[in-house]
């Protein structure tokens, strides 16, 4: 049976499934946010420079049923393993809907942005989302009147912290993924690099995910009801 000590070193890639018992849809299961909305005509800068009507419309409602959501027992399992392992700890999200900050993550690493903040296409300030008026049908920058768009990385764009996150592949001794289908790369491809490191991979997913063959632990469910039994085991609670 796996134990972390204080000087395991666990990298841990969450995506939408994680927040899916806290009432956030994910982008590909059955009733998920791809089967109403095309990727092509939301989350694209070329969507964005076509119609950010539209594509503000839809990060609008990402941005409501965010604030309105709490983390979930999966969420918290990772804090308390946070807390276990300090600066051994590494966590990595696809999400941007905040889950993990409001649970108490610290070291957590947004790689696909955060539906909290917004950037100005023109003068490139970053901005709290709170601070600005989100009834505008495209909500304007403060300073230069530029148009805002959601501080979210569209397809064709490159993910935050990817060099960063190279490191810690290089370096965990356990790889963990919890909650993400594995077909959309970078993030998906980041088992292999663990993997060929060396690290022992585990996987806690509803459906088998597509990168299973590079999975040592599978554990099937829901994230909410096996990620806390599993990380008191590890910590030997
Ligand atoms: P997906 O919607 O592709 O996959 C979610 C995964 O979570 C599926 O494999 C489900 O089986 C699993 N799942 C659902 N409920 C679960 C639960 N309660 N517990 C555990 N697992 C559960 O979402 P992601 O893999 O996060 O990118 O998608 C990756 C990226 O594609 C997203 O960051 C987003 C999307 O397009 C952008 O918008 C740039």
């Amino acid at each position: 049976m796996l134990k972390f000590t204080p000087d395991t070193n666990v990298l841990v890639l969450t995506g939408a499934g994680i927040s899916a018992e806290s009432g956030i849809r994910t982008f590909r299961d059955s009733g998920g946010l791809w089967e109403n909305h095309r990727v092509e005509d939301v989350a694209t800068p070329e969507a964005f420079n076509s119609n950010p009507v539209k594509v503000w419309e839809f990060y609008r409602q990402r941005y409501q049923d965010s604030i309105s959501s709490k983390p979930n027992p999966a969420h918290f399992a990772l804090v308390k393993l946070e807390q276990f392992l300090g600066d051994n700890f590494l966590l990595v999200t696809q999400n941007v809907d905040c889950l993990h900050i409001k649970a108490g993550s610290k070291r957590v690493l947004e790689m696909h942005g955060s539906l909290a903040n917004c950037i100005c296409t023109k003068c490139h300030s970053k901005l709290a989302i709170k601070d600005i008026d989100l009834t505008q049908p495209i909500p304007l920058c403060p300073f230069c009147n530029g148009f805002l768009r959601p501080d979210i990385v569209w397809f064709g764009e490159i993910p935050h912290y990817l060099s960063i996150i190279d490191d810690a592949l290089r370096k965990c001794s356990v790889f963990i993924i919890v909650g993400t289908s594995g077909v959309v790369y970078p993030a998906a491809g980041f088992v292999l690099t663990a993997k060929l490191m060396g690290a022992k991979t585990i996987a806690i997913n509803l459906e088998k995910p597509d990168n299973l063959a590079y999975i040592d632990e599978f554990y099937q469910g829901k994230s909410g009801e096996i990620l806390p039994g599993l990380v008191a085991m590890w910590i030997g609670e």
